[in-house]
C-alpha cells in the first residue's frame, strides 16, 4: 500500500481536498496530511484527521522532527490546493512551517497543484516561481478555467479530483516508456446512412483510455484518435476525435510517423453504406441497404509500419487463437490482443496477448489491469 502525504494550503479550494483524501482511501492508499497553520481557518484539521484516518500535522508541538518523518514516510507528496504564496517560497526554499520544512526535506519530486485568483496565478512573479519549480523537477498540475470563488471566470480553478489522483499513480509508477511515443485508437466509428442514423457498436473506449493512462504512468508521451466514447477520458492526454472510420484512417495516417508503437483498439466498422443520404429516409414498408467493406485501418499501418511496434485487437466468436494469429500475420502485427464480444463496452475482459512466438492469457482483469498486462508486453518486445 503506498503511502500519500497531502499538504493542504490556504486556499478557497482546501474543502476539495477532503473529497481527494477520500478517493485515495478508497484506492486504498495510506494518507497523511500536512497542513499550513492559515489553511486550518478554511477546513478543520478534524475533518482529514476523519477521512484520512490519521494524526494530522500542522505544527511541531507533539513531534519535533515531523518535518523529517513525514518526508521519509511518503511515497509521494502531493500540495493541493497550493496557494501562490506557499509555491513562492517553495521555489526559493523558505521554510517557515511545517509544511514548506517538510517539503525541503523530501528528497523526490513534489506535486503541486496550485489554485487562486486568475490574476494573482498570472502575476508575472507567481508564473516566475512555477517555472522555477518547474526547473528544479516538480510536477505542475495546471489549474483549470472556470468559475473561480471570487466570481470571475479564468484559469486558477483546482485541477479536478480525477486529475490529482492520476498525477499520484503517475509519480508512483517507474518509468519504462520514457522516451517512447505510444499512439492508441480507441472507442467506436459512426458510419451514416443518412443525417440521423447510423451503424456503429458498443465499444466504450474503456481500454484504449486505460492503455493510455498507463502509457503515460510509464513514462510514454500519449497521442490517442477516439471514435465515440463513453468511459471517461484520460487526463493529460493528447486526444484527437474521429467520427467514421474513413476520419479515423486520415488521423491515424497523420500521425503514424510520430509514433513508436502503434495500438490500434478501436472497434471501426467493417461495413459502411454505399452511399449516404443526405436528407432523413422517410419512414417505409422497408429498406435495403447497400453495404461495402471500410478501410482496414490496421493493414494500411502494417504495410507502412517500418520499424514501429504494431499491437491491434482481435474480438473473435470463434477459433479465438487460430483467428488472432491469423490476422498477427496477414495484417504484419507484433502483437495481438484477442478477446470475445463480451468485452465489449464491459469494464472488465478475458483474453490472449499473442506475438509470433509468445502466448499470455489473461482472465476478467479491470480494463486497467489488462491495459498493464498488455504494456508489459510491449516493453519486452521493444528496444528501451
Ligand atoms: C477567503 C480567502 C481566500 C483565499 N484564497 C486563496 C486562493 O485560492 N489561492 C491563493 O493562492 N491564496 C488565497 N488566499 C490568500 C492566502 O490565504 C494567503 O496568501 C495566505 O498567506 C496563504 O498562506 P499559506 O500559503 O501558508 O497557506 C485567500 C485568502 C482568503 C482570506
Amino acid at each position: 500500500m503506498s503511502k500519500v502525504l497531502v499538504g493542504i494550503t490556504g486556499g478557497i479550494a482546501a474543502y476539495k481536498s477532503a473529497y481527494l483524501v477520500r478517493e485515495l482511501k478508497k484506492a486504498e492508499f495510506e494518507v497523511k496530511v500536512v497542513m499550513t497553520p492559515f489553511a486550518g481557518k478554511f477546513v478543520s484539521p478534524m475533518t482529514f484527521e476523519t477521512l484520512s484516518g490519521n494524526k494530522v500535522y500542522t505544527d511541531w508541538d507533539e513531534e519535533p522532527l515531523a518535518h523529517i518523518n513525514l518526508a521519509r514516510w511518503a511515497d509521494t507528496f502531493l500540495i493541493a490546493p497550493c496557494t501562490v504564496n506557499t509555491l513562492s517560497k517553495l521555489a526559493c526554499g523558505i521554510a517557515d512551517n511545517l509544511l514548506l520544512t517538510t517539503a525541503l526535506a523530501y528528497d523526490k519530486p513534489l506535486i503541486i497543484a496550485p489554485a487562486a485568483n486568475t490574476v494573482m496565478y498570472k502575476n508575472p512573479a507567481i508564473q516566475e516561481n512555477i517555472n522555477r519549480l518547474r526547473d528544479m523537477g516538480h510536477m505542475i498540475i495546471e489549474p483549470e478555467f472556470g468559475v473561480l470563488a471570487c466570481e470571475e471566470v479564468g484559469e486558477g480553478k483546482l485541477a479536478d479530483t480525477e486529475r490529482l489522483m492520476d498525477w499520484i499513480f503517475y509519480s508512483l509508477e517507474d518509468k519504462p516508456l520514457r522516451g517512447k511515443k505510444i499512439f492508441i485508437t480507441c472507442g467506436a466509428t459512426r458510419e451514416y446512412i443518412d443525417p440521423v442514423r447510423f451503424i456503429s457498436n458498443d465499444a466504450s473506449g474503456e481500454m484504449g483510455f486505460s492503455l493510455a493512462r498507463v502509457a503515460r504512468w510509464w513514462g510514454a508521451e500519449v497521442k490517442v484518435i477516439a471514435g465515440f466514447t463513453t468511459a471517461k477520458e484520460p487526463p493529460e492526454v493528447e486526444l484527437i476525435r474521429a467520427v467514421s472510420v474513413e476520419e479515423m484512417f486520415r488521423a491515424v495516417m497523420e500521425n503514424l510517423s510520430w509514433a513508436d508503437v502503434f495500438i490500434m483498439n478501436a472497434a471501426v466498422s467493417d461495413f459502411i453504406p454505399a452511399t449516404k443520404h443526405e436528407s432523413k429516409i422517410k419512414k417505409k414498408e422497408g429498406l435495403t441497404l447497400k453495404l461495402v467493406k471500410g478501410v482496414d485501418i490496421l493493414r494500411e499501418v502494417g504495410k507502412n509500419k517500418e520499424d514501429r511496434f504494431v499491437v491491434g485487437f482481435a474480438l473473435e466468436t470463434e477459433n479465438i487463437l487460430e483467428n488472432a494469429k491469423k490476422k498477427l500475420r496477414e495484417k504484419n502485427l507484433d502483437m495481438i490482443v484477442a478477446n470475445t464480444p463480451d468485452s465489449i463496452g464491459s469494464k472488465s475482459h478475458k483474453g490472449f496477448i499473442l506475438t509470433e512466438n509468445t502466448l499470455e492469457e489473461f482472465d476478467s482483469l479491470s480494463k486497467l489491469e489488462s491495459a498493464r498486462r498488455i504494456l508489459k508486453r510491449v516493453c519486452d518486445n521493444i528496444s528501451l
